[in-house]
């Protein structure tokens, strides 16, 4: 029998390459090309099927022009603010994301970032590599304890319901803003504030966990910071459009911020440089879901969406219904 055409964008895991392999007629892409590339590939192979991710953006436009035979468009990863929803359910195309499995590896990550903002990691390993050599004053290069102290959480979603669960173990008090109020079960002791604007004097450092898009750009601006406790602590694993980075910046150098965790940027991957150039800020390179298990997860859990909607059902994680 004819294997399923499928174009997949990027490589990933070898579990997943396997997977696809023997399932599919594969097209993969070569790393780094855009949605004109994938839209010209999907014509030229045939496909019924697609693996994309946020590098290749399915805009208004990318889905008036997707051929008609494609049945499916699995986005890897959880965000899909790369999507045009609108469009995508205006034009019948099925598109699915992937949950759950990544929330584990990007709360982790909210934590390296927490902790390695508050406890100078960067720095403290610059020290190192450049020869150290003296030793530091008692009352020199100190951090900040994040044990007992309150984490505010913008977004308390699957990500950041599991931020506040590792934040229980460092004996934190969790207060969250969300669109609503979680059940009880799910607040675990957490405590809900209806507007973000009374929760951010509470907290000693702030974590960000909500979806991008319109609805959150710039959502964290110049006023926000202000209202934080002069040396409190940014993290953000979530998208980059929710800050304001002039302003995130100028908070960093006037000790607004004690320090930042940044794994998200606004114009990746060209991050503004300046952050690099800043000492209390703990950078990574967009790599919130980066482990061997998680991708794997994940490609599995797109694999997983393609399978239903060739077999003519369902997927498991539609973003419209
Ligand atoms: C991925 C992400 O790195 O899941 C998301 O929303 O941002 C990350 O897990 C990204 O989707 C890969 O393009």
């Amino acid at each position: 029998m004819e294997k399923t055409r499928l174009v997949l964008t990027r490589e990933m895991t070898a579990p997943v390459m396997k997977a696809l392999a023997e399932e599919f007629d594969l097209l993969t892409l070569a790393e780094g090309q855009g949605t004109e590339a994938m839209l010209e590939a999907l014509e030229r192979h045939r496909a019924e099927a697609l693996i994309f991710t946020s590098a290749t953006p399915l805009t208004a436009g990318a889905i008036a022009a997707v051929p008609a035979r494609l049945r499916i468009a699995a986005s890897f990863g959880v965000g899909f603010d790369h999507v045009d929803v609108a469009a995508a359910r205006a034009r019948g195309l099925v598109v699915t994301n992937t949950p759950d499995v990544l929330t584990a590896s990007t709360a982790d990550m909210a934590f390296l970032m927490i902790l390695g903002a508050c406890r100078r990691a960067s720095e403290y390993a610059a020290i190192l590599r450049e020869g150290w050599g003296r030793s530091f004053g008692l009352a020199e290069m100190l951090g900040i304890e994040v044990s007992g102290k309150t984490l505010g959480i913008l977004g308390m979603g699957r990500i950041g319901q599991a931020v506040a669960a590792r934040a229980r173990g460092f004996d934190m008090r969790v207060v969250y803003h969300n669109r609503s109020r979680l059940e009880p079960a799910q607040e675990a002791g957490a405590v809900y504030f209806d507007r973000l604007e009374d929760m951010l004097p509470v907290c000693d450092i702030l974590s960000l966990h909500a979806p991008g898009g319109a609805g959150t750009a710039g959502l964290i601006d110049s006023r926000m910071l202000a209202l934080l406790p002069r040396g409190a602590v940014l993290v953000n694993t979530s998208r980059g459009s929710l800050v304001e980075e002039e302003a995130l910046l100028q908070s960093l150098q006037s000790g607004q911020l004690f320090a930042a965790g940044l794994d998200v940027f606004q114009n990746e991957p060209f991050a503004d440089p300046r952050f690099a150039l800043l000492p209390n800020v703990f950078l990574a390179p967009h790599m919130g879901s980066a482990t061997v298990e998680t991708r794997t997860a994940m490609g599995m859990r797109c694999l997983e969406n393609v399978r239903a909607v060739l077999a003519g059902l369902p997927p498991r994680d539609p973003i419209w219904t």
